[in-house]
């Protein structure tokens, strides 16, 4: 299907009167609709939609334009996001990879990454040498921030007034629209900027602190944007990725000022995430640089829930994981250095593995009682259950059944129980929750990677606890089983169409990522990992089920073979 004939399909589908309606309240007058337009600022509504036409018009401000321009405008997005938010309202299955919508999509890009990097230019101009950067050089200077780390990573400040701004960038040929699509740099007033860049440079955002007591937020963040992706991006990893990779370990922190300052005090492999928590596609992110991470988040409560979250999703990509503990009086990394900046790259050397800075904390408060050994076995045994390496999961059930003076039976069954639970099948991946099934992911990869599909069919084949998820698997390893000549080009036409839109849409994030084949490769086959390990859980969680019934009845004799079949399935 062309790109045309797409766009036709879903406008065909949709309602525009009932879309815009959903934005701004619209009322019939003759044979249009009437309302207050959305794109500026009006008393009396000069908003007018025509259903016959499928168009908009606004005879206030000029704006007009179909359902697409309508949503990018709208939305700020652009075409491709247009396309996808609209395509899933319509129910319409899109193409994957267009060539002529790659092309469009690109050249939008670069026109916006442009903008963004004048910006930042311009900020940074500002507090090298203007006079009204002064205040904030002074900030700088108090907190031991040098001139050669401002230029390093490009920081700058953004003006109190924007009309120079404003009429700086107009100059350089970039409208107010492009400026709404950024996520609007204007609104960052009288603040110390740190441009955020992806892996190639490219300035995606901002992230602008308070200079004054009581200016609010302290951290003014770019908002989403077709070209930043918070749950992507990490911020300082194009300055950190060599050292990564020297060193094969990346420090993870919390703020901009962290990663600035641990630079400056010649610790360059640290990043941090950009006003979100840290999540899965981030760490997938940085696993394309080392299999090793060290968490050094802030030393408060906030932290803590933090790092527990973060080990658990860095646990189960099967990483090595470690954490800095800090003494009681520091805050965080930032604080580290400005106190003392030898003593933060001894911190980073010496922390501690994952599992004994949990237990640590964990068992701060006693692991007498009974009530505080159930509290900690809750808080750490869902995170020994996502271990993906059995000797090293096993290693740690151990230590922990030792140190809370328990039976390792007993942790060995409530870790089945986790994994036996599972996720639910095919979470979208355009959903709100955060998580998107495992099961979803792999059908992403082998639709990346066909050549793979036989890899996961000697895996998977007939292991797969019947249900939906068995059913769409069978049907991609049948389509896969025949000839070639007899088969279909993919094998989405086997799919049900909401689960194959998924997958393209999925399988279009992850290919934006630009890994390469082999990265892609190894992600199939940690999952793989995973899934088989969660199916050897199960089948243990079951085995526990009804040896348990067999005590009860008094069965010794139904005991006895339970355990022997357990034995011979392990
Ligand atoms: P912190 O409040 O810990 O800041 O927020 P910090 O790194 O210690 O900074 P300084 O030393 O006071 O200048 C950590 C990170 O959380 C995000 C920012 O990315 C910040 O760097 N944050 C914080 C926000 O997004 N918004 C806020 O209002 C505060
Ligand atoms: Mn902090």
């Amino acid at each position: 299907m062309s790109m045309e004939s797409q766009t036709e399909e879903i406008k065909s589908r949709l309602d525009i009167v009932d879309f815009i309606g959903q934005y701004i309240t619209l009322k019939k007058a003759g044979i249009n609709h009437k309302g207050i337009c959305p794109f500026h600022n009006e008393k009396t509504p000069s908003f007018m939609v025509n259903k016959e036409r499928q168009i908009y018009k606004c005879f206030g401000c000029g704006e007009g334009g179909d359902i697409f321009s309508f949503v990018m405008k709208m939305e700020g997005l652009d075409f491709l996001d247009a396309l996808k938010m609209l395509a899933e309202r319509a129910g319409v299955q899109l193409k994957a990879r267009d060539p002529q919508l790659a092309r469009q999509q690109s050249q939008n890009k670069a026109h916006l990454l442009n903008l963004n990097r004048a910006v930042a230019d311009l900020y940074h101009q500002l507090i090298l040498r203007h006079r009204a950067g002064e205040h904030a050089r002074q900030y700088i200077a108090r907190r031991k921030i040098n001139q050669k780390t401002v230029i390093n990573f490009k920081i700058g400040y953004a003006p109190k007034g924007v009309n120079h701004v404003r009429d700086y960038l107009r100059k350089m040929g970039f409208s107010q629209t492009d400026l709404n699509r950024v996520g609007n740099p204007e609104n960052f007033r009288d603040r110390l900027m740190f441009p955020i860049t992806d892996t190639l440079d490219n300035v995606v955002g901002f992230s602008g602190r308070a200079l004054q007591e009581g200016q609010e937020p302290k951290y003014l963040n770019t908002r989403e944007t077709p070209v930043f992706y918070k749950s992507k991006i990490l911020y300082g990893l194009f300055l950190a990725k060599n050292s990564i990779r020297k060193e094969d370990r990346v420090v993870v922190v919390e703020g901009q000022m962290d990663v600035v300052s641990s630079h400056q005090a010649g610790i360059e492999n640290v990043v941090a995430t950009s006003g979100t928590a840290l999540t899965h596609e981030h760490l997938l992110v940085l696993r394309r640089h080392t299999n090793n991470i060290i968490f050094a988040f802030d030393n408060d409560e906030a932290g803590f829930k933090a790092t527990v979250k973060a080990v658990e999703m860095a646990w189960s990509l099967g990483m090595q994981v470690g954490v800095v503990g800090f003494p009681t009086n520091l805050k965080d990394a930032g604080e580290a250095v400005e106190q003392d900046a030898q003593a933060w790259g001894k911190m980073v050397k010496d922390a501690m593995p994952a599992f004994d800075w949990l237990w640590r904390k964990l068992s701060a408060t006693g692991v007498s009682s009974t009530a505080n050994k159930r509290k900690i076995a809750q808080t750490i045994v869902p995170l020994v259950a996502q271990v993906v390496d059995a000797v090293e999961r096993d290693d740690y059930k151990r230590r922990l059944a030792r140190n809370l003076g328990v039976t390792e039976r007993a942790l060995e069954e409530s870790i089945a129980k986790i994994n036996a639970k599972g996720e639910e099948p095919f979470k979208p991946a355009g959903s709100k929750q955060k998580k998107v099934s495992i099961w979803l992911k792999l059908l992403a990869l082998m639709h990346l990677l066909p050549e793979q599909i036989g890899e996961v069919q000697t895996v998977l084949k007939g292991k797969i606890a019947s249900g939906k998820v068995a059913d769409v698997y069978e049907n991609v390893f049948k389509w896969y089983n025949k000839p070639k000549s007899e088969r279909s080009k993919d094998f989405l036409g086997e799919l049900p169409p909401n689960l194959a839109q998924e997958v393209v849409i999925l399988a279009t994030v992850i290919e934006g990522d630009g890994a390469d084949a082999d990265v892609l490769k190894k992600d199939l086959k940690a999952y793989l990992e995973k899934i088989s390990s969660n199916i050897k859980d199960k089948i243990k969680a079951d085995f526990a089920e009804k040896i348990a019934q067999a005590e009860r009845e008094g069965s010794i004799e139904k005991m006895k073979k339970l355990l022997k079949e357990l034995e011979e399935n392990k």
